[in-house]
C-alpha cells in the first residue's frame, strides 16, 4: 500500500519523476483526470490495469504534448492532420493505424491501431514533455464507476493504489473526449464528446459515421471499452424527459426513502425546488450540466439513504450527444416513465 500524494501544478517535478520510475499518476485534462503512466514501460502501463480494475482487452489511449509526437508510433494520416491542427489540444480522440512494434501489447490490447490525444491542460502538457514520453490515460476511477472531474474522486478510487495526483481543480468539460476512428475508409465516432460530427465533417469534408451502436456484451465492438457497463453507481438511475418532471416529482414524494434529484437550474426553480435537500443542481446549460453529471452520480453514490437518483435528460440535439450517451449508460437505459405507468 502506497500513500498517494496531492501535488500542486507547482509540484510538477515530484510527479515527472515518479512517472520516469514506473510509478503510477493521475493527471488533469479539459474532460476528465487520466491515469497517466510511461506508455513506453510495459510494467508500467500493466499496473494502470491493475489499478483500475480494468479488462486487459480495453485498449488506452496515449496522450502526446506536441502532434508531432504522434508520428513515433503512430501512422498519421491527411484527415488526421487537418483535425490536429483544427481541433488539438482539444477533447478530440483519433484512431490511427499503429506502427509496429513500439507501443506493447497491453497499450493496444493487441489491436493494430491506438488512439492518441493531445490534452487542453498546461500541466499536464508539461508532465508529458518533463516525463520524456507519452502517456497512456484512461480516466481514473475504478474501472466502471463514473470519471473523475476532481482530484478527489480520484483519491477516493484509487488512493493506496497510485503515486499521487496532479491536482488542477475541478475538469471544465466534465465528460470524456470524443473518439473518433480514423484507421479505416469510413470515418465513425466511436464515442460521442464535446466535440460533435458537424465539427469533424466540417474539417475532413465528407460525411461520417456518427451513429453510436449500443454493443451486446458478446460482440466485439470498434472501441472496446464500449461493451462494458460504464459511469454506473450503484443505485438505481432513472433519466427524466423535461415534460415528466411534474409527475416525477410526484412519485418522488411518495416514496418513504429519499430520492436524490439531480436537474437544471431552470426546472428548479420552475418546481420550486430550491433549498430542498437530495437536490443536485446541473447549472444553467447543456454544457454546465456535463461537467456537473459525473461529480453529481458520485455525491449520491455517498449518501447512504438515496437508493435512487432521477437525473434529467437533454433535448436531443447535437451538442448534447456526449451528455445523454452517458447518462444513457450511467441509468442503462431506464427511463422514469418505466415507473410512472406501471
Ligand atoms: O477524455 C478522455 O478521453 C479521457 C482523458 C483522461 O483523456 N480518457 C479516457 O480514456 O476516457 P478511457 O480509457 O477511459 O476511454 C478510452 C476509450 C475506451 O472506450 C477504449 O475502448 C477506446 O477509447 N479505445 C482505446 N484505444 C482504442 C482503439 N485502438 N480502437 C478503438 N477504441 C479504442
Ligand atoms: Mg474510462
Amino acid at each position: 500500500m502506497t500513500e498517494t500524494k496531492i501535488w500542486t501544478v507547482n509540484e510538477m517535478d515530484a510527479a515527472a519523476r515518479a512517472i520516469k520510475r514506473g510509478s503510477l499518476v493521475a493527471f488533469p485534462t479539459e474532460t476528465v483526470y487520466g491515469l497517466g503512466a510511461d506508455a513506453y514501460n510495459e510494467k508500467a502501463v500493466g499496473k494502470v490495469y491493475a489499478a483500475k480494475g480494468r479488462p486487459s482487452d480495453n485498449p488506452l489511449i496515449v496522450h502526446v504534448a506536441d502532434p508531432e509526437q504522434v508520428s513515433d508510433f503512430a501512422i498519421v494520416n491527411e484527415r488526421a492532420q487537418k483535425l490536429m491542427s483544427a481541433y488539438w489540444p482539444g477533447p478530440l480522440t483519433m484512431i490511427l493505424p499503429v506502427k509496429p512494434g513500439v507501443l506493447s501489447m497491453t497499450v493496444t490490447g493487441g489491436l493494430d491501431t491506438v488512439a492518441v490525444r493531445l490534452p487542453d491542460n498546461d500541466a499536464t502538457r508539461q508532465l508529458i514533455r518533463e516525463s520524456g514520453k507519452p502517456l497512456v490515460g484512461p480516466s481514473a476511477n475504478t474501472s466502471g464507476k463514473p470519471s473523475p472531474t476532481l482530484a478527489k474522486h480520484v483519491y477516493h478510487d484509487l488512493h493506496g493504489k497510485i503515486a499521487g495526483i496532479l491536482d488542477d481543480g475541478p475538469t471544465k468539460i466534465g465528460v470524456e473526449s470524443t473518439v473518433l476512428d480514423l484507421s479505416s475508409g469510413m470515418p465513425a465516432v466511436l464515442r460521442p464528446g464535446k466535440i460533435t460530427p458537424a465539427q469533424i465533417e466540417a474539417v475532413i469534408g465528407m460525411a461520417i459515421d456518427s451513429e453510436v451502436h449500443h454493443v451486446a456484451d458478446d460482440e466485439t465492438p470498434k472501441a472496446p471499452g464500449m461493451k462494458y457497463r460504464h459511469y454506473a453507481p450503484d443505485k438505481a438511475v432513472y433519466m427524466v424527459a423535461p415534460e415528466d418532471w411534474t409527475q416525477a416529482i410526484i412519485w418522488m414524494q411518495s416514496q418513504l426513502e429519499p430520492v436524490g434529484l439531480m436537474l437544471t437550474n431552470d426546472l428548479i426553480e420552475k418546481h420550486q425546488l430550491a433549498g430542498m435537500d437530495f437536490i443536485w443542481s446541473l447549472g444553467d446549460n447543456n454544457d454546465t450540466a456535463a461537467a456537473k453529471l459525473f461529480a453529481g452520480l458520485r455525491y449520491f453514490d455517498d449518501k447512504k439513504d438515496v437508493q435512487t437518483i432521477l437525473v434529467a435528460a437533454m433535448p436531443q440535439v447535437d451538442v448534447n450527444g456526449a451528455y445523454n450517451n452517458r447518462l444513457g449508460k450511467a441509468s442503462g437505459g431506464h427511463w422514469i416513465s418505466e415507473l410512472l405507468h406501471v
